[in-house]
This record gives C-alpha cells, structure tokens and sequence, in this order.
C-alpha cells in the first residue's frame, strides 16, 4: 500500500504569511503541519509515502522531512506544476503507485479521535480488497466541502462537491483510501466547472461501481481543515490543550515509528536528544523508557 500528502496550493488565502513560506510546514501548536496528515499514513502502516508540492516549496518539504528513515519509511517528493485538483494526484504519482494500492491525506487536514487507528487499518484492508474508503464528519457549513449522503447502515448514497443544497450535513474530509488501478480511474475523471480534476468525481466513479464505503468520525473527534488562519488558530488550540492535559504528543511520527518497531531505540533516543530542551523531545524519551519497562515485564 502506497501513501500520497497533498501538499501543494499557494495557500492564498492565508497570505502574506504564506508568500514566503509553505502552509504545511508551518507550525500547529509544536509540530509542522504536515506531521498531522504523515502520522495519519503511518498509523494506518504505509511506508511507502510520495509528498506532493509546488515546484517553489519542495526544497524545505526535503529538508524537513528528508528520505523519511528518521521515521523508519521511504519519502519520495513530486512536484504538482499547477493545482489542478485533488485527482491528479494519482496520475502524477502514477509510477509511485504501480500496481498498488493506495491512500491520500491533504496537507492540511488534522485528525486526532478514538478508535482512528482501527479505522484506518481496516481502511487499508478494505483497499486491498478492491474498495475504497472516504471519512465522514459533520460540519456545520456542508457548503464548503464534498458532502456525502448516507442511509441509516452508513451505505454511501450520494456524494458532491460544494452543494448549494446539501443532502447531508456530512463532509467528506481529506483522506481516500483507493484500491489499486486509482491512476487508471483518475485519468478518466473529467475537469469540473472550476475546471479541477474534483476528488468527488472520482468518488463518485467508485461509488457508481459499488465500490465506495465511508467511514464516520464520530463524537468526539476532532478534524480540522486548516485552510484559514482561524482554523490554524482552533487546530493550535485544541492540540495545546489536549497534549497539556495527557502529556502525550498528538501525531508524531517518531513515536508511532517505534509503536510500529519501525525504528529502533538507538534512533529515537537520537532524535529525543535533538530536541531535548522542550516536551516533544522529553516525551520521546518517555516512550523510550516506557517500552522499554514493558519488555523488562516479560
Ligand atoms: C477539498 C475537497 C473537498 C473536501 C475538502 C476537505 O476541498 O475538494 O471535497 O471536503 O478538501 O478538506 P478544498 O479544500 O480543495 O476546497
């Protein structure tokens, strides 16, 4: 299974903070943004993740996240030339992806909830199983995002991009989980009125051949999309407030790389020590000594 981040986009509408600098490297609460979205993939068991950015931007995203084996996965980068839409991503990542499987996250799009990391992995599974996945949550202005229509057994009824009169107060967020041949499917997508390649035509392709499944994040999760600077505002709050209250740190691929025996200990002590003067880096250390004490126990 192969994973793609969406991270292009100018980020108009947040400049002119985002003139000189790219959105998702930018900082929600204690981490880049893209952190949000990679740990999303890797918790699902990808590996294998392509970073999608504008020509301009690629250099910091490598710079950041570099080949990916500090998290103990392989990173690719593409550049997008132009945004053309959500669905091009799988035919620029068409060599990428070959003959597997394969999800996408947005740049931007922060989840954090119970239960996600089953949803994601049985995602996953159902991908390799020839059906896709999308991620409902309710919103309160259905008319900015894709809106799914769903029946009481959570079937997919319908799905549309930016209704005018929405079907449901469901939006479909930012993560697609495609079994293999999506650059296939994508490449048939036709360009929208806004003159994109919309990820809900593609859906809706699926859909129509019985292969679309949702998932919904209930009460009690948070997703954010942090398109606007009140978003980014909320999301910075909200992972603040929730990290202060546990002590844990939301979305960091350093220790969902251990959790998943991706990288050994040496590496994130390596990593813990790097960062050691704040709580990101104190508590890589504590989820070193943690499984550590775990083991002895055995
Ligand atoms: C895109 C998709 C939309 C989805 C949203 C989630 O919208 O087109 O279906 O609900 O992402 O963040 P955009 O942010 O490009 O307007």
């Amino acid at each position: 299974m192969k994973g793609i981040i969406l991270a292009g986009g100018s980020g108009t509408r947040l400049y002119p903070i985002t003139q000189a600098i790219s959105k998702q490297v930018m900082p929600i609460y204690d981490k880049p943004m893209i952190y949000y979205p990679l740990s999303v993939l890797m918790m699902a068991g990808i590996k294998d993740i392509m970073v999608i950015t504008t020509k301009e931007d690629q250099p910091n995203f490598i710079k950041l996240l570099k080949d990916g084996s500090q998290f103990g996965i392989n990173i690719e980068y593409k550049i997008q030339p132009s945004p053309d839409g959500l669905a091009q991503a799988f035919i620029l990542g068409e060599e990428f992806i070959g003959n597997d499987p394969c999800a996408m996250v947005l740049g931007d799009n922060i989840y954090f909830g119970n239960n996600f990391k089953n949803m994601l992995v049985n995602a996953k599974e159902y991908a390799e199983n020839g059906k896709a996945s999308i991620f409902g949550y309710q919103v309160r202005d259905p008319q900015r995002f894709g809106i799914m229509e769903i029946d009481e057994n959570q079937n997919v009824l319908s799905v549309e991009e930016k209704p005018q009169n929405p079907k449901s107060d469901y939006a479909i967020t930012g993560l697609y989980f495609y079994p293999k041949g999506v650059s296939e499917m994508a490449k048939q997508v036709k360009p929208s009125k806004r003159g994109e390649l919309e990820i809900t035509t593609l859906n809706d392709m699926y859909l129509k051949n019985g292969n679309l499944r949702a998932e919904l994040l209930g009460g009690g999760f948070t997703w954010f999309d942090t398109g606007t600077i009140d978003s980014m505002m909320e999301a910075n709050s909200m992972i603040r407030l929730v990290q202060t209250n546990n002590g844990k740190i939301i979305s960091c691929p350093e220790a969902i790389a251990y959790n998943q025996g991706w990288i050994d200990k040496d590496t994130l002590l390596e990593a813990a020590t790097l960062m050691q003067k704040n709580d990101y880096g104190k508590y890589l250390f504590k989820v070193a000594e943690k499984n550590k004490s775990l083991k002895l126990e055995k």
